[in-house]
């Protein structure tokens, strides 16, 4: 009879290929995975609820709070924080990081970032949303109070990322740094089970996403990339076809199961682009290159930038490695 693997067992069973692993990442994950139990069930009847619609709040990034934003910025701090596994939260709702300093979370030794709500905009369209994370180590010393500084390491620091896509399945995918893994929950059984064993771009992909309607802001090289991809060529099956919903979680996880680029590039009025390095960027970055796939600004890796702001954005490329160098190739004048 087939095994099925619920995501507790996969955590625990992976456990072991942390040496210093006492167990922490697990729970951490674990109350993860608890915390978007309870968004996706809010997310569900969102409709029925009375939770649709905006708040009349702006977040420190100048965008309209929908109220799920905040339903779900507030699920995952408080259950975080209750089970004592973190010293501190940064999240894309909130201003400055949250520092937790009760007793029990004074041996704790990782923090998160967080994008509780990715593709806000979508939910009451009843388009796919989802959650990102991004889990790391402290830095500063363990037993007193976290410090920014926890907060901006560069994504090649990171322990864990990933995100939970609430769409025709709820589907959690994480990496840990030895290959990527997706689990769709059962709402009948309450539980997440292994459905997406060892996740890997396809080698060649023949999809691109990009918000084409600020074309005439974009660089040339990402103009003349997005010309390329629409001309007639059938040895690489070109034109690409043309796929964005405006919630990034539901691009990225097409694009990484069917083979496709993510561009979101600088514009002349968003002179670093629109994404969040640490909340969206960052998490997408590992999973990508775990995956096999490339994630770059336009020349560095996105891994690689060392961050100075919370909440500071940066171009973004991901997706299959032979596209993302292409792209590459054309932002630096080289094709
Ligand atoms: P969020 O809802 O967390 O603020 O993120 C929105 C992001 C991302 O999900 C999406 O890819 C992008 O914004 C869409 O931006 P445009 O509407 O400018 O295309
Ligand atoms: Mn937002
Ligand atoms: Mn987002
Ligand atoms: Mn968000």
């Amino acid at each position: 009879m087939e095994r099925h693997i619920t995501l507790g067992e996969f955590i625990i069973e992976n456990q072991k290929d942390f040496p210093y692993a006492k167990g922490e990442l697990s729970a951490l994950l674990s109350s993860i995975k608890l915390a978007a139990k309870m968004v996706n069930e809010k997310i569900n009847k969102a409709g029925l609820s009375q939770i649709i619609g905006k708040m009349g709040t702006n977040n420190i990034q100048g965008e309209n709070q929908a109220k799920l934003d905040i339903i779900a910025n507030d699920i995952f701090i408080s259950t975080l924080k209750n089970r004592g596994e973190i010293c501190g939260i940064a999240s894309e709702e909130l201003e400055h990081y949250v520092a937790f300093d009760e007793d029990m979370h004074k041996d704790a030794k990782y923090i998160v970032l967080i994008d509780p709500l990715d593709g806000s905009s979508n939910i009451d369209v009843d388009i796919t949303v989802g959650t990102i994370f991004s889990i790391y180590r402290r830095i500063s010393p363990a037993g007193a109070k976290v410090k920014k500084e926890d907060f901006l390491q560069p994504g090649d620091s990171q322990v864990a990322a990933g995100y939970l896509i609430y769409g025709t399945s709820t589907i959690l995918v994480y990496t840990t740094g030895n290959g990527v893994n997706g689990f769709t929950f059962d709402p009948g059984v309450g539980s997440f089970f292994l459905s997406h064993p060892q996740i890997r771009y396809p080698e060649h992909g023949k999809i691109y996403s990009v918000n084409e309607g600020n074309y005439v802001h974009f660089p040339d090289g990402v103009k003349k990339y997005i010309k390329w991809v629409q001309q007639i060529d059938e040895k690489d099956g070109r034109p690409f076809t043309s796929r964005y919903t405006g919630s990034l979680v539901a691009d990225f996880h097409r694009n990484m199961l069917l083979g496709g680029i993510y561009l979101y590039p600088q514009g002349t009025t968003s002179p670093n682009g629109k994404l969040r390095l640490l909340y969206e960027c960052n998490p997408m970055a590992f999973l990508t290159e775990q995956a096999g796939g490339k994630a770059i600004d336009g020349e560095t890796r996105i891994m690689e930038i060392i961050p100075s702001e919370l909440h500071e954005r940066t171009p973004f490329i991901c997706g299959n490695s032979e596209m993302v160098s292409i792209a590459e190739r054309f932002i630096g004048g080289n094709y």
